[in-house]
């Protein structure tokens, strides 16, 4: 009975707060942060009522959450999380799958194989690929950058699983002066260095410049980017891909967010080309509007993968008709993340994850023109969900981030584009509606003004 109420009011609390955060300020309030000390508290010596346990998360944490799961949440590159999944996450939490088994976790292991073809048809990437469900686009790079490694020092004759980089013949690694810090950790944690890259130089929306490639021989690793995280440009992958590949070097794609727009008709034509490229990293937990976390590693040789990240013990069940999901993944205990993203795709098909980024990329030109008109500057070409702002110089522009942040209806983050700080907003909501934007696109202008008066 117990677990009945409790689960129930979890239930009920959890509906509440998605409720109320489609009106409540986006931000925390400067009090509900300090309010979190009240959870600095001793270890307690005894057993508590599960019940009061949960209901002082709710009152103490939920005022200080940051409201991602709303409409107008428009930081960094996060998605809110669609009602199905936040369901299907509840119920995958009941089930409690260590899903790296297949023999063990049938259901979880089996739903992911199907979200991985359904992933590989969405994004029209070689249907032999294998994918890994991982915690997010970070270690998506990780494992599809350790079976690049595994992959080029195979060529070069060296097993690098067995005998580690120590005498292994040198990786040439060539990344774009705009890779994502997360790409440039991974490259780091696979001891490729996070320096000794060749850094190739960006065009004014972070592209790699094609003109300027360098000289490479193999063993290489190319890593090329889809939807820059200021910017949304993404990299002439095709292109590179003809050059890398007539040098016998791998393709990787960090498409955190950029993947997408493969799934999108008129947006497919800025990742043209993807599908000559060796692995490609991407979030659900971003466009895709699952919950925290999910990331996905594709990597068409999914010998590669495999020999990267499947380990052997005599307790371990070797899967035989299906895959077992820890063959592919960094670890072996893991959630069965890969339900929430079989339960969004099951839910919107590929007409409804186009119009997901469709709507959300409409959401963005819209932002542009509004301030555009309003007097501002946008310093991006709006080509998919993110926009740059400038309201004048370093300071002002700050001042009115400051500004929109304390003033609640929206949130939106700061960024500095190619030496010129800048206001982002990033789209990427399923809950973001027509009304949010015109009802942000006031608050900014509004915020704007006020810093103006101060001046
Ligand atoms: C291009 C790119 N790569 C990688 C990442 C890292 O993603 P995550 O935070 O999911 O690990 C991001 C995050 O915004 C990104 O934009």
């Amino acid at each position: 009975m117990l677990m009945k109420s409790l689960l129930e009011s979890a239930a009920r609390i959890g509906i509440e707060y998605l409720h109320a955060i489609q009106s409540r300020r986006v931000g925390p309030t400067a009090k509900a942060i300090d309010d979190l000390k009240l959870f600095d508290e001793p270890l307690p010596a005894t057993q508590s009522d599960p019940r009061e346990v949960l209901q002082r998360l709710h009152e103490v944490g939920s005022p200080a959450t940051m409201g991602i799961a709303g409409p107008r949440y428009f930081g960094f590159v996060i998605g809110g999380a669609l009602p199905v999944t936040v369901a299907a996450n509840w119920l995958a939490a009941a089930w409690d799958q260590n899903s790296g088994l297949y023999n063990i976790t049938p259901t979880t292991a089996r739903v992911e194989q199907v979200a991985q073809r359904w992933l590989l048809e969405l994004f029209n990437l070689p249907r032999e690929s294998a994918a890994g469900f991982v915690t997010g686009a970070t270690v998506a790079n990780f494992a599809s950058l350790a079976a690049a490694r595994h992959a080029v020092l195979k060529r070069a004759g060296w097993n690098v699983e067995a005998h580690g980089l120590f005498g292994a013949p040198e990786i040439s690694v060539v990344v774009g002066e705009e890779a994502h810090p997360t790409l440039i950790k991974s490259l780091g944690l696979l001891g490729l260095g996070r320096s000794r890259v060749v850094r190739v130089p960006v065009d004014n929306q972070g592209r790699m410049r094609v003109d300027a490639l360098p000289r490479l021989t193999p063993p290489a690793i190319v890593c090329t980017q889809i939807g820059n995280v200021n910017t949304g440009a993404c990299d002439s992958v095709g292109e590179i891909c003809t050059w890398a590949h007539q040098r016998d070097a791998w393709v990787h794609v960090d498409g955190a967010f950029g993947l997408w727009a493969a799934a999108a008709p008129t947006r497919a034509y800025l990742v043209d080309g993807i599908r000559g490229a060796d692995s490609w990293a991407t979030d659900a937990h971003k466009w895709l509007n699952v919950p925290y976390d999910c990331g996905v590693a594709i990597v068409r040789d999914a010998e590669a993968l495999r020999a990267a990240m499947a380990i052997t013990a005599e307790y371990l069940p070797t899967a035989t008709e299906f895959r077992n999901p820890s063959d592919y993944t960094p670890e072996l205990s893991r959630r069965g993340r890969g339900v929430e993203v079989w339960a969004a795709l099951r839910t919107l098909g590929r007409e409804g994850v186009a119009d997901l980024v469709e709507r959300t990329c409409r959401h963005a030109r819209r932002f542009a023109e509004g301030l555009s008109s309003a007097g501002f500057e946008i310093l991006n070409d709006v080509v998919l969900n993110q926009v740059l702002v400038s309201f004048g110089d370093a300071k002002t522009t700050n001042n009115v981030i400051a500004e929109i942040q304390n003033d609640g209806t929206c949130w939106c983050g700061g960024t500095v584009w190619q030496g010129k700080t800048a206001m982002r907003i990033s789209v990427s909501s399923w809950a973001t509606t027509e009304a949010d934007v015109e009802k942000s696109l006031d608050a900014i202008i509004r915020a704007a003004a006020t810093v103006k008066s101060r001046e």
